[in-house]
């Protein structure tokens, strides 16, 4: 698929942009702090209703505005869909399909898939769990789209839960008045299960490209593989006091558990744990908690990885991301985005990545100075400037840069 038009009105620093793009490379060079970031971010929206940068949506909308809206042309199967959004600070946000207004927000998924390579991609391998639970959820909405009710549903049985957890605490609540916790321990379980069912199934899926994707940028013969661990079992009660248990290391491993025991075991911890959730009043075992562990070979890519091996994972993990959405989805090749990582490269990975993006039906390529762009991804720039896009040049002093940048004087 890809994005034939896209316009923006009051997102971000965009007042009113309208664009129309091509299938292939679309650069988008512009300084910093223009709207590349911002334009990119749009289109990541139309995907996963998230921004990859901030919880909520509310920093999306401008800054001097109730609403926003996004509104794009998507060519899936030579057909176009129109589809748009509108972001409201104090009301409910509404999508549309083709003018239709939509029941809910989230049946808009499932046309655009996306997926962005960014620097901070290696805040996947190398910091917290819930960067591996973003990585791993993204690509579940997007193969799955139905999952974006599940997510939504738990979220909100955790959120009632932990203010009912709460209140016992506060009241010294006991015995028969807790029998309302029994009920949303049912509710969190069922969807909590399928959660975690669910990341098990796209990580075996995503898996075997992984493999493939690192052998293909790193010269190395360490095998990566990828874990799924849960808080949902084991009777370690280390991390139970974070914010953040302690990540990967300290829970076991649910690969091979059906839904009926990962439903079973969730139970058996919740009971186990209850006199634990009612002293800190909070939910401190489910999906929300878990993390993944990143192997090569035999040893962890956290704390083990150097530098290098640890970007190349990050790299096959999105390469991977790639290949797995062409594969499981109608929608073909997902639209790919690369935002800034030029810069961050050196030659060689440069021109590696680049061949490895070429053939791909829709590329986004975010640059603030173009010459560190492999020549062979130079299509005719759109210029960003101040929430204004452009295909000429406009003349500022810091486009100046940019053309002679682009003509190699640098
Ligand atoms: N809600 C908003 N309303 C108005 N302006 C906003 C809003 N959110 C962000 N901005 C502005 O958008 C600009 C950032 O744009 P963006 O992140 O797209 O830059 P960029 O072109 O990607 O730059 P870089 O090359 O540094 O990554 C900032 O100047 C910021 O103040
Ligand atoms: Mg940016």
């Amino acid at each position: 698929m890809y994005l034939k038009h896209l316009s923006l009105t009051k997102f971000r620093n965009y007042q009113t942009a309208d664009v129309v793009f091509e299938p292939g490379i679309n650069l988008l060079v512009g300084s910093n702090g223009q709207g590349k970031t911002n334009l990119v971010e749009a289109i990541r929206y139309l995907s996963i209703l998230r921004s990859h940068r901030v919880a909520g949506y509310l920093p999306m909308i401008n800054e001097n505005s109730t609403s926003a809206l996004i509104r794009a042309i998507a060519v899936v199967d030579q057909r176009d869909a129109l589809l748009e959004v509108e972001l409201h600070r104090s009301a409910a946000n509404r999508a549309r399909l083709n003018k239709g207004e939509l029941p809910k927000l989230r049946d808009i998924l499932g046309f655009v898939n996306s997926v962005i390579f960014a620097p901070e991609d290696l805040d996947i391998v190398k910091r917290d769990p819930s960067n591996r639970r973003d990585f791993v959820d993204e690509l579940v909405v997007q193969v799955w789209p139905r999952f974006a009710g599940v997510f939504s549903d738990y979220d909100r049985v955790l959120k009632q839960r932990n203010s009912l957890l709460k209140s016992a605490r506060q009241t010294k609540t006991t015995g028969s008045a807790l029998a309302t916790l029994d009920a949303w321990d049912s509710s969190l379980v069922k969807y909590g299960s399928e959660i975690i069912e669910a990341r098990l199934d796209l990580i075996s899926r995503l898996t075997p490209h992984v493999v493939q994707a690192y052998r293909s940028i790193a010269s190395s013969n360490s095998q990566p593989s990828i874990d799924v661990k849960s808080s949902i079992l084991g009777e370690s009660v280390r991390g139970f006091f974070d914010e953040e248990p302690d990540g990967a290391e300290s829970m076991e491993s649910v690969v091979g558990l059906s839904r009926a025991e990962l439903e079973e075991k969730f139970h058996v911890k919740l009971a186990q744990i209850r006199p634990k959730e009612l002293e800190r009043g909070l939910t401190l075992i489910g999906p929300q908690r878990d993390d993944l562990l990143f192997k090569l070979g035999s040893l962890p890519v956290k704390g083990y990885a150097s530098h290098g091996e640890s970007w190349s994972f990050a790299l096959a993990l999105r390469l991977a991301s790639v290949d797995l959405l062409r594969a499981e989805t109608k929608t073909g090749d997902p639209i790919l985005i690369l935002d800034d990582v030029f810069a961050e490269l050196d030659a060689e990975r440069r021109t590696r990545l680049a061949d490895l993006v070429l053939s791909n039906e829709q590329v986004f390529i975010t640059a603030a100075v173009a010459a560190d762009v492999p020549s062979i991804l130079k299509a005719k720039p759109y210029f960003v400037v101040s929430g204004e896009i452009s295909r000429e040049p406009i003349a500022s002093a810091s486009n100046q840069t940019l053309i002679a940048g682009d003509q190699g004087e640098r």
